[in-house]
């Protein structure tokens, strides 16, 4: 096997809540994993054992911008020291449904707060991830899809212009670093969606 398919790879699917993330995500670890690769996949917030806690006190409260930034950048340092970092050590391949660039489009350019790329780095103990996926699709087809949902988080709620700065957000990551960005237009069918996915999986060495 060459060397370069051994290697330990770290994938974040980032989009607006509806963009069919979780289904991308669980059709990536079973592609994978029939290759014959160790998939590990896990999701923000609520990925490490503070998990549960902090997405309960961030969606069932009205807390001041700042101090909900704090909590989504406590639990990913929680999540990369206990469950990316570890399984990315010995080799696996993580999947992560949503990462750093979730805080930059909901916290930074959906609700304004100017938090220094410094203090975001930070929060990621030192990972970071070899391929973002931006699941883009319009936010009706989002809300199409998200009404099924029987408990829309107090997120799932805003408006068109916060949803726009959130879309704006992905598309300028993806127009800075084109390599470790990819936008895929999520408003297809699954299969059609994943083949995509697909791709970009074997140009990582899968
Ligand atoms: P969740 O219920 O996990 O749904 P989904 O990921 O399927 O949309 O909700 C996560 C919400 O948290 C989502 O609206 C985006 C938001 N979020 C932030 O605002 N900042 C962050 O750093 C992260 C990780 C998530």
């Amino acid at each position: 096997m060459a060397p370069r398919a051994l290697k330990p790879r770290f994938v974040v699917f980032e989009g607006i809540d509806g963009a069919g993330k979780s289904t991308q995500l669980a059709k990536a670890a079973a592609w994978l994993r029939a290759r014959g690769r160790e998939v590990i996949t896990t999701h923000e917030p609520g990925g490490s054992s503070i998990g549960s806690a902090l997405r309960e006190l961030i969606f069932a409260h009205e807390l001041a911008p700042e101090a909900e930034l704090l909590l989504f950048l406590a639990e990913r340092a929680a999540h990369v020291r206990e469950v990316i970092a570890p399984a990315l050590a010995r080799g696996a391949w993580v999947l992560c449904d949503r990462f750093t660039d979730s805080t930059r489009a909901y916290q930074v350019a959906g609700r304004g707060l100017a938090v220094p790329e410094d203090v975001l780095a930070f929060a990621e103990c030192g990972v970071r991830p070899d391929l973002v996926v931006w699941l883009d699709v319009p936010l009706a087809a989002a809300r199409a899809r998200m009404q099924g949902r029987s408990n829309p988080s107090r997120f799932d709620t805003l408006d068109e212009a916060f949803f726009a700065r959130v879309r704006s957000a992905y598309a300028e990551l993806v127009a800075r670093d084109a390599q470790r960005y990819r936008r895929i237009d999520a408003a297809g069918p699954p299969d059609a969606v994943f083949a995509h996915v697909r791709a970009l999986l074997e140009e990582l060495g899968a």
